[in-house]
């Protein structure tokens, strides 16, 4: 067995359909507005990702500020579980640097990347094809000889030339890359092509397969696609994904971990098979670690681990869910680490949300009392944006309130 698939099948645990979670938060997601981390918010993210059962965790950029390079050698020397890597251009001292800060680690990567796009060579680098292929297989060489496990990256590869894009992925493959990663850097592609493009890849670079390659996804959210791109380079064999937790990164984000998680969970019917090592029920805490480091919290619309990811407003959603939470609600909010479902009272819940809230609080009503006790609400609701306890309390009538039991079960 090669070097190479020795790495790829230990990254798998020997299990074939296990997608290995590329966490890199603490470096793509860094690099957005509102989210830079000192070294200490750095450590406690990575004890949060460790905890939550990810495989690798991209710790930063060793080249890209002293910061940096200090937080990712922190973390290596903290963190057990999971494999480090650090970023670095292909550049002989950004690989040089990279393998410094991850020295310490137990399982270490160096993820090098170069862009395959012409747009980017012409552009950015303003080096002809040949010479990234050249620097490709150097830098590749280069950062084999000094650690085990490679990730290489040809960044923009979704608006590459595919004919390209194949010649790179060899030419990394050949110098010793272990993970290709193929990125759709700007957030440009759709489902069926990004699926499509791994395909392809793989069918024309056989020693993918030959020599245990990993296939790697990284999806930025421009079009809001990225959970969708990456489950969809799953269905074409990755093995590999790349994301964040609430899918913080450059402009629009990158792909949220969560999100794919949980789908390849509750979808598991829809993906062959794959399995993870995240612990579901970590989801939410680890989300709000990270809303708590830096300066903004997921919105409350955001999947799995919005504010509203688990609440119900309307009347006949809330009379739904009281009946059987299977009619509005795809997954339990326990299997993510939410600690129940919030029915939230506003104009347009009913009587039945009301009287679940009121005995919760522990006042029980008869029918007419209820039905006097709505009306008020929904004209106070008409009113208020947002209904508290108290609010509701103060629209009792006082023979009510005084004969108040003690709350009947868990409060929302
Ligand atoms: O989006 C991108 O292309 C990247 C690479 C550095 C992997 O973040
Ligand atoms: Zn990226």
């Amino acid at each position: 067995m090669s070097k190479g698939s020795r790495i790829a099948s230990e990254m798998s645990s020997v299990d074939p359909n296990h997608v290995v979670f590329f966490d890199t938060t603490l470096r793509d997601g860094e690099q957005s507005p509102g989210c830079s981390m000192t070294t200490q918010e750095k450590l406690t993210m990575a004890h949060a990702l460790e905890e939550l059962g990810v495989d690798i965790i991209e710790a930063g950029f060793a080249m890209a500020s002293e910061g940096d390079f200090a937080a990712i050698s922190t973390i290596t020397q903290a963190i057990r579980k999971p494999r480090i890597a650090s970023l670095a251009r292909a550049k002989t001292e950004d690989i040089e640097m990279a393998a410094r800060a991850v020295q310490f680690a137990d399982r270490s990567r160096i993820h090098v990347f170069l862009a395959s796009s012409d747009l980017h060579l012409e552009w950015k680098l303003k080096i002809s094809r040949s010479e990234a292929l050249d620097r490709t297989a150097e830098s590749v060489r280069l950062a084999r000889s000094l650690v085990d496990d490679v990730e290489f990256s040809p960044e923009d590869a979704t608006r590459s030339d595919r004919g390209y894009l194949v010649e790179m992925v060899r030419v990394a493959i050949e110098a010793g890359a272990t993970t290709i990663n193929m990125p759709d850097t700007v957030g440009y592609m759709t489902p069926e092509e990004y699926g499509q493009m791994f395909r392809e890849v793989r069918e024309r670079v056989p020693a993918i397969d030959a020599e245990g390659v990993v296939l790697s996804s990284h999806c930025h959210d421009d079009l809001g696609l990225a959970a969708a791109n990456s489950l969809a380079a799953i269905s074409a064999g990755a093995r590999q994904v790349e994301c964040t937790i609430n899918g913080i990164g450059e402009r629009a984000g990158n792909a949220a971990l969560e999100e794919i998680a949980a789908a390849l969970y509750v979808r598991a019917d829809c993906y062959g098979g794959a399995t993870c090592s995240i612990k579901l029920d970590q989801l939410y805490p680890t989300s709000q670690v990270l809303g708590q480091i830096i300066t903004f919290k997921p919105s409350p619309n955001k999947a799995i681990v919005g504010a509203n990811a688990f609440a119900h407003e309307s009347g006949i959603h809330q009379h739904g869910m009281l009946a059987n939470p299977l009619c509005y609600e795809i997954m339990t909010p326990a299997l993510v680490g939410v600690s129940h479902t919030h029915l939230v009272l506003g104009k347009h819940s009913g009587r039945a949300a009301l009287r679940h809230r009121l005995e919760q609080l522990g006042y029980t009503l008869s029918r007419e009392e209820l039905q006097q006790t709505y009306y008020r609400f929904v004209a106070m609701a008409d009113r208020k944006k947002s209904i508290y306890d108290q609010d509701l309390i103060g629209i009792l009538p006082d023979q009510i309130r005084e004969r108040r039991n003690e709350p009947v079960s868990e409060l929302d």
